[in-house]
């Protein structure tokens, strides 16, 4: 029988807007753990590395979903890739070295996961990974970059599907064989719990939303656009965009500030033809024009899932993605950027995937996220005694 510590130290690394949605429901989780009283009393604190940091891209996202205030902001803000990452490495090494932390967890594939799993590896501070083993097998993306060498320096792989624990076991992660005795747990979407527990919260919110932009629904699409690969040619950008004008519904944009800032610099409109642009939403909103568009057009990770969950057929602006599960399932297209292509891509009819059962698990990945770090808290202490 374990004798369980009374108490572990988690530390959360997040800084881009995604990542507090996959915080949230992770927070909820540790929460409903403590409530009930259960041992060890999970601390958890959030360490913020201010990568975003606009009120629309941060701020409000702890606000709308309850997040706990975090304990540090490194406020490492924009820059060039190395320019970030060297401002949250160099901030964050000082915090996680002074404070005594027995799990780092970091969350999907952006620079500050990087710099989180980078910093907590050096220090020898155990690392999870949330959404591990994806893959675009499209190298030259900064994300990819970023994910698979979180996943190298992680120990606790936390994945979303099972095209994800395959692709760890590709790479030698995981598994008997793994020589470094990486565990790999597969345990859904964190955003599929994020979601269900707030999309009811959302339709409250949505005749207001809708009336302020003026759209019906199923009577207009859905627009997000912020990837470097899309964003930093202008070629790509201008084809994406003079294809968007020309669909025959309204289409509104949350316009990403990255996206804002290059079409500045190239003087490229954003409002052209039926696009209606505006600045980025809060969640709830997001899932509300989400569920209400006739389809989504997106190069977002997240959205594209977000668009499966709601049932909402999507037409990515990508050659490849990251959650091949639904394109297999009949509900996303990979149109890239030709004008033609995405033309075409939104025109076809969906298929049904409505009632296809979801590869990202039943809306539990957090509370199996927590069950999981406990369990290896459990087995350190059982290899430590041995
Ligand atoms: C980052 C992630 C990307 C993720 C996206 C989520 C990396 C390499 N990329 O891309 O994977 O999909 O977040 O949204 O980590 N800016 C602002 N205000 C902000 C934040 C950004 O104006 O609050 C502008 C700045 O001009 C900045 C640009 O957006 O240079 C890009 O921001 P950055 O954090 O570098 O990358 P994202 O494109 O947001
Ligand atoms: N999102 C949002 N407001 C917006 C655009 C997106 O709340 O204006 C949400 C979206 O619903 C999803 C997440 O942000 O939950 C996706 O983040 P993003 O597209 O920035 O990054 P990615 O998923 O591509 O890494």
């Amino acid at each position: 029988m374990d004798n369980p510590r009374a108490m572990v130290r988690w530390t959360s690394i997040v800084g881009a807007r995604p990542q507090f949605i996959k915080l949230a429901p992770i927070c909820r989780a540790i929460a409903a753990h403590n409530q009930a009283g259960h041992l060890p009393k999970i601390e958890h604190s959030i360490i913020h590395t201010g990568q975003h940091y606009d009120s629309a891209m941060a701020e409000l996202f702890f606000v709308e979903l309850g997040i706990p205030e975090p304990a540090y902001n490194l406020r490492a803000g924009s820059g060039t890739h190395a320019e970030q990452l060297a401002r949250m490495t160099e901030r964050l090494e000082p915090v996680l070295a002074r404070e005594w932390i027995d799990r780092v967890i970091v969350y999907g594939d952006t620079n500050s996961t990087l710099a989180g799993a980078l910093v907590a590896a050096r220090l020898e501070i155990p690392a999870a990974h949330v959404e591990a083993g994806c893959r675009s097998h499209n190298w030259s993306m900064p994300e990819e970059q970023n994910r698979v060498i979180t996943d190298h320096l992680c120990g606790v792989l936390l994945a979303p599907c099972r095209t994800a624990v395959k692709n760890l076991a590709r790479e030698g992660i995981g598994g008997a064989r793994d020589p470094r005795k990486r565990k790999v747990a597969l345990v859904g979407d964190v955003m599929f719990d994020a979601l269900l527990a707030n999309l009811a919260v959302a339709e409250v919110c949505a005749e207001l939303n809708m009336r302020r932009l003026g759209l019906v629904a199923g009577q207009y699409y859905l627009l997000t656009l912020h990837r470097s690969e899309n964003t930093n040619k202008s070629e790509r950008l201008a084809s994406i965009l003079s294809a968007v004008e020309d669909l025959p519904l309204p289409v509104v944009f949350p316009v990403h500030p990255r996206t804002l800032r290059i079409a500045k610099e190239l003087n490229l409109n954003l409002d052209g033809g039926n696009i209606r642009a505006i600045a980025p939403v809060g969640y709830l909103d997001m899932l509300v024009l989400t569920k209400y568009a006739r389809k989504i057009l997106t190069d977002s990770g997240g959205v594209q899932k977000e668009a499966f969950y709601l049932g909402v057929p999507c037409v990515t602006l990508r050659e490849e993605t990251e959650w091949p599960e639904t394109v297999e399932a009949g509900a996303n297209r990979l149109a890239g950027i030709d004008r033609a292509a995405i033309l075409a891509a939104v025109e076809q009819p969906a298929a049904d995937f409505r009632r296809k059962a979801s590869p990202f698990g039943q809306g539990k990945a957090s509370e199996l996220v927590v069950a999981e770090l406990l369990r290896g808290h459990a087995e350190d202490r059982r290899h430590a005694a041995d």
